[in-house]
């Protein structure tokens, strides 16, 4: 049912009162909402901030002053504005990861559809997120620049009459995992630039802190994450990886991770000990705090699908903190479940996350009702990912062999 206000409209003015009454019985009848729907608006201020994840400073991307920047947090069907201002010293972008441009593609902040922002101006987007629910991350698009930070969560939230398909939780927390090094965006870019490798990461970050001291391996002086918790209550834990390359597996100590939400999409609830995020990935979970806290427990990010013995230094590790805890978390991490190097065993996890079809996403009517399986299929593509090649002396990432190269000129 359409909701709008009528002083949008308003009568008074000199358009005669049967276009006036033409317009409002075209808005009855189509259902249009978009005007009337809320607006939330943010000023985000990118700027260089010092921070030391990993124990030594370094110039990270701040968002008003804050690494990871602050939350966005919507409804559906809200009219989102952000006023960036660019205060790096090169362009800038901001793209909103899965959240999907209906009616408005040069809002998503990538090279093709939208020009750079010059440094010392600001740039104000505007979208509807128009039928979306979900957890999404925004993050640089530019000059490799999401390796120093500049990234943030996003939350789009089930209108009122929408329940959602679990009870309410009592708490949510966010985590944003992912690979860091202690270099700055532009070392790194050079080092592709000229045809180099990376190499491994220095570390894995939870929300911009570094890990907790679990043995000696991890240098002392580092500042971690504690997730604070009260016992017996279920909380919604999304968790985003916003690294560069590294897929992670997410596990904390003693507690199952229910998978309810992912990609926008509510998922068939399932049960996991840990799960692999990889890079880009977006997940909700429900905890349930069930342990007798006879301490504090570990939450940990480690690398997956490389020789996990090689690198130990790329984890990440934060505290959950129940309010009744009687001590800190010790002992060797927990493992996780699944044995990657079986390959058949990898895919187990993938193939269990399944959309849940019956329940409603963001409008009543159930999720996926749009009968894909009776659409013919008229063309295939196939697209391959293989490791970075050299193209022209610089290490890119491709798919089929090619490499995406900015426009001199936007298409649109
Ligand atoms: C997000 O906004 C909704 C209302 O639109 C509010 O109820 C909720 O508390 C907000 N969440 C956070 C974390 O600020
Ligand atoms: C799917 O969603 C429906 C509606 O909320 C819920 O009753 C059902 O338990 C869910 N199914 C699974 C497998 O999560
Ligand atoms: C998931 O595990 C929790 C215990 O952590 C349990 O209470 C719950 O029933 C399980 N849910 C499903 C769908 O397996
Ligand atoms: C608490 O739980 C742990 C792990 O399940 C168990 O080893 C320990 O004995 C329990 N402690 C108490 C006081 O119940
Ligand atoms: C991982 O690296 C260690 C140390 O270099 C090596 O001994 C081990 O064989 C490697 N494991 C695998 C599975 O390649
Ligand atoms: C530190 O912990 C890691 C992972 O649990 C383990 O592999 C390693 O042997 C430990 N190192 C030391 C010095 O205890
Ligand atoms: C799909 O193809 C079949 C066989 O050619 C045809 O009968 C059917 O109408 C097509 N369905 C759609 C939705 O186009
Ligand atoms: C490689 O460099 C040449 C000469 O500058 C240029 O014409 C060509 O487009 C470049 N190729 C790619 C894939 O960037």
């Amino acid at each position: 049912m359409a909701s709008f206000s009528l002083h949008f409209f308003s009568p008074s003015s000199s358009s005669s009162s049967s276009a006036f009454a033409s317009l409002l019985c075209f808005l009855l009848l189509s259902g249009v909402s978009f005007a009337a729907d809320p607006f939330v608006s943010y000023d985000y201020k990118v700027s260089y901030i010092t921070a030391s994840p990993l124990g030594v400073p370094q110039q990270v991307i701040g968002v008003n002053g804050q690494f990871p920047g602050p939350l966005l947090n919507a409804t559906t069907n809200y009219n989102v504005v952000v006023k960036v201002f660019n205060n790096l010293d090169e362009s800038l972008l901001l793209t909103w990861s899965g959240i999907q441009m209906r009616r408005n593609s040069w809002q998503d902040g990538v090279r093709g559809t939208n020009c750079p922002i010059p440094p010392g101006w600001d740039f104000t987007y505007q979208f509807q997120v128009k039928d979306q629910i979900g957890s999404f991350f925004y993050s640089p698009s530019l000059n490799f620049q999401r390796a120093s930070g500049g990234f943030g969560p996003i939350v789009v939230n089930n209108r009122n009459i929408i329940p959602i398909p679990f009870p309410q939780p009592d708490g949510e927390i966010i985590f944003m995992i992912g690979d860091w090094y202690t270099q700055d965006h532009k070392a790194l870019r050079r080092t592709l630039d000229s045809g180099k490798e990376l190499g491994m990461p220095d570390g894995v970050l939870i929300n911009g802190k570094g890990p907790y001291k679990y043995n000696s391996s991890v240098p002392d002086g580092i500042d971690y994450l504690t997730a604070h918790v009260e016992p017996g209550k279920t909380y919604r834990i999304r968790v985003h990886n916003v690294g560069i390359s590294t897929s992670l597996n997410f596990r904390i100590q003693n507690h199952n991770l229910l998978l309810v939400e992912t990609d926008g999409h509510y998922t068939s609830q399932t049960n996991f000990t840990d799960f692999d995020i990889h890079v880009g990935q977006s997940y909700s979970f429900l905890v349930t705090m069930d342990q007798n806290a006879t301490s504090d427990y570990y939450i940990v990010a480690s690398a997956r699908f490389v020789n996990e013995t090689v690198w130990q230094r790329v984890t990440g590790v934060a505290i959950l903190h129940y309010s009744n805890s009687n001590g800190p978390a010790s002992g060797p991490l927990p493992v996780p479940k699944t044995d990657v190097s079986a390959p058949w065993s990898a895919m187990t996890q993938p193939r269990a996350i399944r959309q849940n079809t019956s329940a409603s996403g963001a409008r009543p009517n159930p999720q996926g009702s749009f009968h894909y399986g009776q659409i013919n299929i008229t063309n295939t593509y196939i697209l391959r990912s293989l490791p970075p090649t050299t193209i022209n002396g610089s290490l890119r990432a491709t798919l089929n062999g090619i490499s995406f190269v900015n426009p001199a000129t936007p298409a649109f």
